[in-house]
């Protein structure tokens, strides 16, 4: 028997400068998932860079989380079966060159930092991730 999963997802800056936050969002309610919050807000490069700390020693981590910091982003907590794997197959490649068609990289992504969306890779970093954005009575159903 499958089992609602959840997963912590991004509208990121460039995404949001082309005002693609109601193309994306429709993309999430057409392929199942239900949203349980969502939020717009801006976060500081400090607050970046404690939400992408695994990246800490990547040379692109001072332009990820400058580039983060740009601008509103849009966090939001969805649920499906399966919403971890199948969000990153909605999503796309990281880098767009190698998204697939009908993905919303291939769509709204430019280059591998300006890629539009972030979603949660595992368990454990989904549930860091939602609590990062989420107080627990936001997500309690
Ligand atoms: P995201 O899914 O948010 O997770 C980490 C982010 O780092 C990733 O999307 C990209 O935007 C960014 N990233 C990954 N690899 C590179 C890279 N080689 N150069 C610049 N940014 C990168």
């Amino acid at each position: 028997m499958k089992t609602l999963q959840r997963t912590l997802t991004i509208v990121k800056p460039d995404a949001v400068r082309k005002h693609a936050i109601g193309d994306i969002i429709e993309q999430f309610e057409k392929n199942g998932f239900q949203i349980l919050c969502m939020k717009m807000l801006e976060i500081s490069k400090h607050q970046a860079e404690q939400f992408y700390a695994v990246h800490a020693s990547k040379p692109f981590f001072s332009s990820l989380t400058d580039f983060m910091s740009s601008g509103p982003i849009v966090a939001l907590a969805l649920e499906k079966e399966d919403a971890i794997a199948d969000l990153r197959k909605l999503m796309g490649a990281t880098n767009p060159a190698n998204a697939e068609e009908g993905t919303i990289r291939k769509k709204w992504a430019t280059s591998i930092e300006n890629n539009a969306i972030h979603g949660s890779d595992a368990d454990d970093t989904a549930r860091f991730e939602l609590s990062f954005f989420f107080a627990g009575y936001e997500l309690a159903q």
